[in-house]
């Protein structure tokens, strides 16, 4: 597992990035998840900062940066399905909600994806529930 972090402003925003193994995708039951995907978390530094776009320039950027590695396929984000805002920051850099599940047992979340391979599928399969 790996870690960097970027932002489409240093001092407001950061993505940390992690490649995620075979062995924890699977625990997750995300079996249809290319290993090497990248699980990002992504936060804004001041509360006075959010909703200014900078999280999806952020993201973005993180795209861009993952683009050069052909290691990667996928960056993943997991956000309460109650996040609304997440969800329309994130869906502005790309993403696209997959599917439910619960990583942590502290609730239900979206795993939103955003592909960066052209000839991969558009869409995966849901997974068991
Ligand atoms: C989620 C987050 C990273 C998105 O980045 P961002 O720079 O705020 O993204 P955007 O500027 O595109 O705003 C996204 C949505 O936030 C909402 N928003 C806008 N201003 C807001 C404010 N002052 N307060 C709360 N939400 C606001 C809007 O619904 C906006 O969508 P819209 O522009 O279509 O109306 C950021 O809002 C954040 O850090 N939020 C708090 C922590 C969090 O939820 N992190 C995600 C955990 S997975």
């Amino acid at each position: 597992m790996s870690r960097s972090t970027t932002g489409a402003d240093g001092e407001l925003s950061a993505a940390a990035r992690y490649q995620v193994d075979r062995e924890t995708l699977d625990s997750l039951r995300l079996h249809d998840i290319p290993e090497n995907s990248v699980d990002a978390d992504i936060l804004i530094g001041e509360l006075g900062d959010i909703g200014k776009g900078t999280g999806p320039a952020a993201l973005i950027a993180l795209a861009d940066l993952l683009r050069k590695d052909p290691r990667v396929a996928l960056i993943g984000l997991t956000t309460s399905i109650h996040n609304l805002h997440a969800h329309r920051g994130f869906a502005k850099a790309g993403f696209r909600i997959s599917r439910q599940y619960d990583p942590n047992g502290l609730g239900q979340c979206h795993l939103m994806i955003l592909l960066l391979r052209s000839d991969e599928p558009t869409v995966l399969r849901d997974a068991p529930r």
